[in-house]
């Protein structure tokens, strides 16, 4: 019998950008997915589960600069970023986890892929679009953006993207990056595949839009208690009568409900959307109950990590050194690819396009 060809080791990647504190759209669209994914602890209990061979998460703080222009302010937002993944449950063991500025590799890598992006690719981007369209002014860093973006995921030899439904353009900007990149090189990058999470793909924020900083309609994972609960109160509803019966599936408000409350809880509430004779204000308190006790434990566990903020700068620069050793292999691969390392022959074809 001919020997079996090793199989291709799964690696999940993914970046936050820390431009305030988390809120339910990052939680429910992507963290949630990052820690489902994370290697297991006992990798043979992790037979058949979701779990991938290695986890890559980082803090894109070098995104965030086109945003956020206070330095000090930058600094505390990517503490406070990583004391927030490992309270929600990132384990820095089983995943590694850092700040994308730690990795200078990633930069240079996107150069790399800057001299065969086509413009008409970025200029179709939806985030450089949109500004473009509210008449705002745009600069290089925002154009540019889904190429550091395809830099982060390509430096890692990522396979699956955790993601909500607003970055899967970028990750298909990625793999005609790479894809661009092979044909003209060799098999140089990995071509990944987003991974997105039904019912938290796109999550509604209090307006109904999708929840985003942008529209100023976020509930934050973390948020004062008291502020969360003025918030929830504030979740705009329709004007139908109490007594009428009402489709739960098409409200945003109950979108929101059944992604906090316990199964059982969610589908009582859903019978009483159908039934009709309540009035939306139960259904937000219900929803206040609910995000106090979903997130009761992490609230917990973030309180004790804060207080020791070296643990925290400790497990970001063991995630960087990690980091750096996979993301330096696969551009000294590009870079011999390309004919930069001269003395250094090209790198062999690696004969797995996925
Ligand atoms: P960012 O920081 O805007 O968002 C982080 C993650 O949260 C998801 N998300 C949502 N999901 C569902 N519903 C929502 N309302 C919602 N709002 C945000 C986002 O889809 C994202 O997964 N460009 C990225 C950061 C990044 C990155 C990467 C991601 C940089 N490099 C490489 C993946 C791979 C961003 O701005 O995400």
């Amino acid at each position: 019998m001919p020997p079996e060809s090793p199989r291709r080791p799964s690696r999940a990647l993914s970046g936050i950008q820390p431009t305030g504190r988390f809120h339910w759209g990052n939680y429910f669209g992507a963290i949630r997915q990052y820690i489902d994914l994370q290697p297991a602890a006992d990798p043979a209990a992790a037979r058949g589960a979701e779990a991938v061979d290695e986890a890559y998460y980082f803090i894109a703080d070098l995104h965030a600069l086109t945003t956020v222009r206070d330095p000090a302010r930058l600094r505390t937002l990517v503490h406070a970023a990583a004391v927030d993944l490992v309270a929600l449950g990132l384990d820095p063991v089983r995943a590694v986890l850092f700040v994308q500025s730690d990795v200078p590799e990633v930069t240079e890598l996107t150069w790399l892929l800057m001299t065969v992006t086509p413009m008409g690719l970025l200029e179709r981007c939806h985030a450089y679009k949109d500004k473009k369209t509210r008449g705002l002014p745009a600069d290089a860093g925002l154009f540019t953006y889904p190429v550091l973006m395809a830099a982060d995921i390509l430096a890692y030899d990522a396979t699956v993207v955790p993601v909500g439904e607003d970055q899967v353009q970028h990750i298909e900007v990625c793999r005609d990056l790479a894809d661009k990149f092979n044909s003209l090189y060799g098999d140089v990058f990995m071509l990944p595949q987003p991974r997105l999470v039904v019912g938290g793909a796109k999550v509604p924020g209090t307006d109904g839009q999708k929840m985003s900083k942008s529209y100023e309609n976020t509930i934050d994972v973390f948020e004062d208690l008291a502020a969360q609960k003025k918030k929830i109160m504030r979740i705009t509803t329709d004007s139908r009568p109490m007594e009428d019966p009402k489709d739960p599936e098409t409200d945003h408000l109950f979108e929101l409900f059944s992604l906090l409350a316990p199964a059982a809880d969610r589908d009582r509430m859903a019978e009483l959307y159908r039934r009709g004779g309540f009035g939306y204000g139960e259904v937000k308190k219900a929803l206040v109950e609910a995000a106090a006790d979903h997130f009761a434990a992490a609230r917990a566990r973030r309180a004790e990590i804060e207080s020791d903020p070296a643990r925290i700068e400790a497990i970001l620069a063991a995630g960087a050194r990690r980091a750096r050793a996979k993301a330096g292999e696969v551009l000294d691969r590009a870079r011999r690819a390309c004919g930069l390392a001269r003395g250094k022959p090209a790198p062999r074809p690696r004969g797995v396009r996925p």
